[in-house]
């Protein structure tokens, strides 16, 4: 049982170009482990807080005051006590005290360590009751921006192609291909309009919601029929983020709760949507049940801003029967511990997990190891970018290990 003999704090970017932290950890078996946390733009608001007051810089400075020395001698294969000495130093209910970043940063530089030290893959580390593995997540591939991550497009924050092929090779190939069709078919479009990418790698072009929507389920039927391979179309539409006074304002029509889900409820039926990703704010649980009651048989339905990896509220939302899945990201709860009891619940009471990517990535690829520990349905971790191919491309080595 080795212990943790330094730990350091560093400053580092994210994908946005925007401050983050990375901890380091070295244990008295001579392993080095370094975890960096991502941050989110459409952020629950039930999640807990990223950094405290000041930013990072302030992050740093209650490091090296108070969090040093919670782990500094802690055994690493005790994740559960160093992920309680994070709450303890911390001891608010949002870690706004030391940071959701740095306490994600540290609790997963420690599964990383203790991986190492017992010379197994992070996966095989984490894997959860029941599974044997690995199985691999299908691949949910956000291939056209909006809301909070692209200026100028839909309000709809994600068109996904929803890759469900078994084999990671496949799955990853098939929304690849989703997503380079689409952008020619976008540059055949707008000729003469430069065209972007937003914060999640997908396209960014001047498309109305339905609009966006029509290119993508026609993109992956053509797709199925190329590559005879299961790809399609999903969205999230973080719906928090345009729900203003009671209703859903999107630029080509305002609606109330009702409205929305007969809208989005008819957008199922109508392009044969498999996942659907916040189609409510993220307070209101009744109208994510009705519309769950309705789809649900046919489509994936996933509570991320509504359940932020909390256990609490997901237990809320398995008692009102809102959506027969979860989105997990660590730094919504902060430690591995927590997450871990999320998932576990999740997968007892028989919904689905998927594990996700936040907009300001940085390019660990810890993450496709959590997707396969925690048995998850699918991967959301982008399609282009470094920061997201290196997930994609961890995905690839878990599945054909060097040798194999
Ligand atoms: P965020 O969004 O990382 O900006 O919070 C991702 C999502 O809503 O899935
Ligand atoms: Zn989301």
């Amino acid at each position: 049982m080795s212990r943790i003999t330094e730990a350091h704090l560093r400053a580092i970017y994210d994908s946005r170009g925007n401050p983050t932290v990375e901890a380091r950890l070295a244990t008295d078996a001579g392993v080095v482990a370094a975890a960096g946390a991502p941050s989110g733009a459409s952020t629950s608001t039930h999640e807990v807080v990223a950094f405290p007051t000041g930013g990072v810089p302030a992050a740093l400075a209650v490091f090296e005051r108070s969090v040093r020395a919670k782990i500094v001698g802690a055994s690493v294969d005790d994740q559960a006590a160093i992920d309680r000495a994070l709450h303890e130093v911390d001891g608010t209910p949002d870690f706004s005290r030391i940071g959701g970043n740095t306490a994600t940063a540290v609790s997963v530089a420690t599964a990383i360590a203790s991986a190492f030290e017992r010379k197994v893959p992070l996966w095989k580390r984490l894997l959860r009751p029941g599974l044997v593995g690995p199985r691999f997540p299908a691949i949910c591939g956000n291939c056209l921006n909006g809301g909070k991550h692209a200026w100028g497009g839909p309000d709809i924050q994600e068109f996904i192609a929803y890759s469900t092929a078994p084999d990671p090779a496949d799955s990853i190939r098939a929304a690849l291909e989703v997503h380079h069709r689409l952008g020619a078919k976008l540059h055949a479009r707008f000729p003469t309009i430069a065209l972007g990418r937003g914060d999640e790698g997908g396209w960014v072009a001047p498309l109305g919601n339905v609009e966006a929507l029509e290119l993508l389920v026609a993109t992956c039927a053509e797709v199925r029929d190329a590559l005879h391979l299961p790809v399609h179309p999903g969205i999230d539409l973080a719906a928090t983020e345009f729900f203003r006074d009671g209703q859903y304002v999107y630029k080509e029509q305002t609606l109330s709760p009702e409205g929305q889900l007969g809208f989005v409820t008819s957008l199922v039926d109508r392009y044969e949507l498999k996942f659907v990703e916040d189609p409510f704010e993220d307070n209101d649980y009744d109208h994510v049940a009705a519309f769950t009651r309705a789809v649900g048989g046919k489509v994936t339905v996933v509570g991320d801003d509504l359940y932020a990896t909390s256990l609490a509220r997901v237990r809320e939302g398995v008692e009102r029967r809102a959506t027969n899945a979860a989105l997990i990201k660590v730094n919504q709860v902060g430690t591995l511990t927590d997450t871990l009891a999320t998932v576990d619940y999740v997968r007892a009471q028989g919904l689905a997990n998927v594990s996700s990517h936040r907009s300001g990535e940085v390019p660990d690829a810890w993450l496709a190891h959590l997707a396969v520990a925690f048995g998850s349905l699918g991967l959301k971790c982008g399609l282009l970018g470094g920061e997201r191919v290196a997930k994609l491309n961890e995905l690839l080595r878990i599945g054909a290990p060097a040798g194999s």
